[in-house]
C-alpha cells in the first residue's frame, strides 16, 4: 500500500476500532521513560480533566495514561518505534528543517490599544516581551487587532482558535460561529508574527485530537486521517442535575456541512500551519511528539492511498476546499493540488526519519516529482500553449500522443482568446479527460507560487498576468476567487442554480479580501512587494468602512457581497498578515518552499526508455 508505514498502520488500526473513544499516544520524549515507568504518559488535551462521559454518543478521544488505560479496558498500546534518544533522532533526521529566527525588531508592531471593552479578550503570551514600537499602527490596523482578538474562542480557559465571523448584526449565524481550519490560518499567522504562539499551539493540538474522532454520514465512515472543516465549543451538563458543566469540542467533518463534503484541504492546511509554527517558534519538542508525527502520517496516508488514478493529482469531489459548494471543480482542482504539493513538501521536512517512516518518505518524494511534472507540463497555459491546443489533433491512440487528454480545441472559451496576454500565463483550474477548466483560480495559482509547484519562470508569469489583468482580478477589491464567472445555462447546470453563487458573486467570480495574504506571500517570494503594496492599499481604503466583509460582488468588486457576513475574521486576519509580511519579508519563508531541482531528477518516468514524454528536461523546460 502506497505510503503506509507500520507506525501509521498500527495507529490507524488502533484508532479505527469502534467505538473510537481512546487513543494511546505519548510524546516521543516520554515514551522511552514510560517503558520503565508505566503510567507516566502525559495527558495532552484537554488540560482540564474531562472525567465524565458527555451525554452524547461520541466524545473527544483522550490521551490516556497507561494506568487509566488499564481501568478503561482493552485499548492496545500503539507499537511505535522509539529511538533511544528521541531528540537526537529528530534533529539528526530532519535535514531540511530550519528554524526561522525572528528579526531583531520582533515582535513586529506596537502592542494593541487596550481599550476597556477588549482588555478582557487580550491574551498575549506571558513569555513575549512588550513590543518595541516600530511605527505607529494605523487606525485600521488597531481596529483589525481589536476585532481579531474579539473573535478568539477559548476551550477550558485557553485560546484555541478564532470564529469565522463575529457579526453582531447578523441573527442567522449558520456555522460562522465555528472555528474553521482554513479560516484560522491567517489568524494564526498574524498571532505567530506577533509572538503570540500559544493559541496556534493549542489549535494544532486540539484539531489533532479531533482527527481521530468517530465520524459518520449515514453509517459510512470516512478515513481516519480526515481533519474537520470546523469545530465548535459547546458547554454541556456533567449530569442530569445540571449542577456542573464541561466544555466539549464538537467537530464537523462535513457531516453537517452543506452538501456533506469532506474538507480535503483541512489536513493539508494543518500540516502547512504546523511547519510555520515550528519554524517560527523552534518548538521541535512539539514536532517530535508521537501524536504529532502520527497525525502527519495519517493525513498523508489518506492522500497517498492507492486508488484507480492515472494522474498524480488528488481526485476530489466538488466543494472540498475554500470553494465549499458546487462550482464544477470536482476532479483535480488546482487549489487542492497546490495545497497537496505544499503539504508534502512540509511533511518531508518534518517527518522523523526512521524505519517506520522511510517508506512514507519515499512515497512522498515520488509523488512530489510526478505531481510537479504533471502540473508544470499540463496545467500551464500561456499564449503559445493555447495556440498549440487550438491546433490540436484529437483521437490519438498511442503512448506518445501530443494531445494526451484528448482535448477538443473547441473547448477553448471565447473569452480566453482575447484575454490571454502576450506576456505571462497561469495554471488552469482543472484537468480531466477531454476537459480543461480554463478559469483562473487565484488561491491555486498563488499557492503554487508559494510552494514552488510552478517553475520560477511560471511563477513570474502568473504575477505578470495578474498585473496585466489588474482590472479583472483586483479592480476595487483584491482578489477575485476565480475569473470569469459562469453565467446563464452554464451557471444553471454547473452550480445547480445556486442562488448564492450567481454570476460575479461569492464563489462565482466574487472578490475575497482574505486572498490578499496569499497574494502578498507570492509577491514577496518573487521579489515583487510593490505589487502587494498596491493591492493592500486598495483593500485598506474600504475594508474598515465596509465592516470587513467576507466577499464583494460584481465584475469589478464594487459592491459588498449580497449575503456577505460583516466582520469576517479571515478578512481581518488576512489584512493584518499581509501588512506584517510586507514589513518583515524574511518571515515569508515559514510558509514558502524553494525550487527543488532534485525532485525533477527523481521523476520515475526518467527510468522508462519508451515512454519518454515525462523527462527531467521536459519538466525543467519552463524553468529557464
Ligand atoms: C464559506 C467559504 C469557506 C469558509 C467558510 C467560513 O463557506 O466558502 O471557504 O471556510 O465560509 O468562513
Amino acid at each position: 500500500m502506497n505510503g503506509q508505514t507500520p507506525m501509521g498502520l498500527a495507529a490507524a488500526a488502533a484508532a479505527a476500532a469502534r467505538p473510537c473513544r481512546r487513543r494511546l499516544l505519548s510524546s516521543a520524549s516520554t515514551s522511552a521513560a514510560s517503558k520503565t515507568a508505566a503510567g507516566t504518559a502525559t495527558r495532552l488535551f484537554p488540560k482540564l480533566p474531562h472525567p465524565h462521559q458527555p451525554p452524547y454518543g461520541r466524545r473527544l478521544p483522550f490521551l490516556v495514561s497507561a494506568a487509566s488505560q488499564s481501568q478503561a479496558g482493552p485499548a492496545t498500546p500503539v507499537p511505535v518505534p522509539v529511538p533511544s534518544d528521541p531528540r537526537a533522532a529528530v534533529s539528526g533526521n530532519l535535514p531540511f528543517f530550519d528554524r526561522v529566527l525572528f528579526p531583531d525588531s520582533f515582535p513586529l508592531e506596537t502592542p494593541p490599544a487596550r481599550e476597556e471593552e477588549d482588555a478582557a479578550a487580550v491574551q498575549t503570551d506571558e513569555a513575549v516581551e512588550p513590543a518595541v514600537p516600530l511605527r505607529e499602527e494605523t487606525e485600521t490596523e488597531r481596529e483589525a487587532w481589536r476585532l481579531l482578538r474579539r473573535a478568539v474562542v477559548s476551550y477550558c480557559g485557553e485560546p484555541v482558535g478564532t470564529v469565522a465571523a463575529e457579526d453582531p448584526e447578523c441573527t442567522e449565524t449558520l456555522n460562522y460561529d465555528q472555528v474553521f481550519i482554513r479560516d484560522f490560518v491567517p489568524s494564526a499567522l498574524a498571532f505567530l508574527m506577533r509572538g503570540e504562539t500559544e493559541i496556534v499551539r493549542n489549535f494544532l493540538l486540539h484539531t489533532l485530537q479531533l482527527q481521530s474522532w468517530e465520524k459518520t454520514v449515514d453509517c459510512y465512515s470516512p478515513g481516519q486521517g480526515l481533519m474537520p472543516a470546523s469545530f465548535k465549543i459547546r458547554t454541556v451538563p456533567l449530569d442530569e442535575n445540571n449542577e456542573g458543566f464541561e466544555e466539549v469540542l464538537d467537530p464537523d467533518f462535513g457531516e453537517a456541512a452543506i452538501g456533506r463534503v469532506a474538507p480535503v484541504d483541512s489536513g493539508l492546511w494543518w500540516i502547512i500551519l504546523l511547519r510555520a509554527y515550528c519554524k517560527i517558534t523552534g518548538d521541535n519538542a512539539l514536532l517530535e511528539r508521537v501524536d504529532v508525527q502520527t497525525g502527519i502520517q495519517l493525513i498523508l496516508s489518506l492522500c497517498l492511498a492507492d486508488g484507480f488514478d492515472m494522474f498524480p493529482t488528488l481526485l476530489v469531489t466538488d466543494g472540498s476546499c475554500m470553494i465549499d459548494r458546487r462550482m464544477g471543480i470536482h476532479g483535480h482542482p488546482l487549489e487542492i493540488q497546490a495545497l497537496f504539493y505544499s503539504a508534502l513538501r512540509c511533511s518531508r521536512e518534518m517527518l522523523v526519519v526512521n524505519n517506520g517512516s522511510k517508506n512514507l518518505i519515499r512515497a512522498i518524494n515520488n509523488r512530489l516529482s510526478a505531481l510537479s511534472f504533471h502540473i508544470r507540463e499540463y496545467y500551464w497555459v500561456d499564449m503559445k500553449k493555447i495556440n498549440e491546443i487550438y491546433r490540436y489533433k484529437t483521437e490519438e491512440y498511442s503512448h506518445d500522443a501530443t494531445n494526451k487528454f484528448n482535448i477538443y480545441p473547441e473547448q477553448i472559451p471565447s473569452w480566453l482568446v482575447d484575454w490571454i496576454p502576450e506576456k505571462g500565463g497561469y495554471l488552469i483550474g482543472n484537468l480531466q479527460p477531454a476537459h480543461m477548466d480554463f478559469r483562473f483560480f487565484s488561491l491555486g495559482n498563488l499557492w503554487a507560487i508559494a510552494s514552488s509547484l510552478t517553475t520560477p519562470k511560471q511563477a513570474e508569469g502568473i504575477l505578470s498576468l495578474i498585473e496585466e489583468k489588474w482590472d479583472d482580478l483586483v479592480a476595487n477589491m483584491p482578489l477575485k476567487i476565480c475569473y470569469p464567472a459562469m453565467e446563464d445555462d452554464e451557471w444553471r447546470i454547473i452550480t445547480g442554480s445556486d442562488p448564492k453563487n450567481t454570476p460575479w458573486s461569492y464563489h462565482n467570480g466574487g472578490s475575497w479580501p482574505t486572498l490578499l495574504w496569499q497574494f502578498t506571500l507570492a509577491c514577496i517570494k518573487m521579489g515583487r512587494p510593490e505589487l502587494a503594496r498596491r493591492a493592500i492599499a486598495v483593500a485598506e481604503e474600504r475594508l474598515s468602512d465596509d465592516k470587513w466583509p467576507e466577499y464583494y460582488d460584481t465584475r469589478s468588486g464594487r459592491f459588498i457581497g449580497k449575503q456577505s457576513r460583516s466582520y469576517q475574521t479571515w478578512t481581518i486576519a488576512g489584512f493584518l498578515t499581509s501588512k506584517m509580511l510586507l514589513e518583515n519579508p524574511e518571515l515569508a519563508s515559514i510558509l514558502t518552499c524553494d525550487e527543488d531541482l532534485e525532485l525533477l531528477e527523481g521523476c520515475a518516468c526518467c527510468l522508462s526508455t519508451k515512454r519518454t514524454r515525462c523527462s527531467r528536461r521536459a519538466a525543467k523546460s519552463h524553468s529557464g
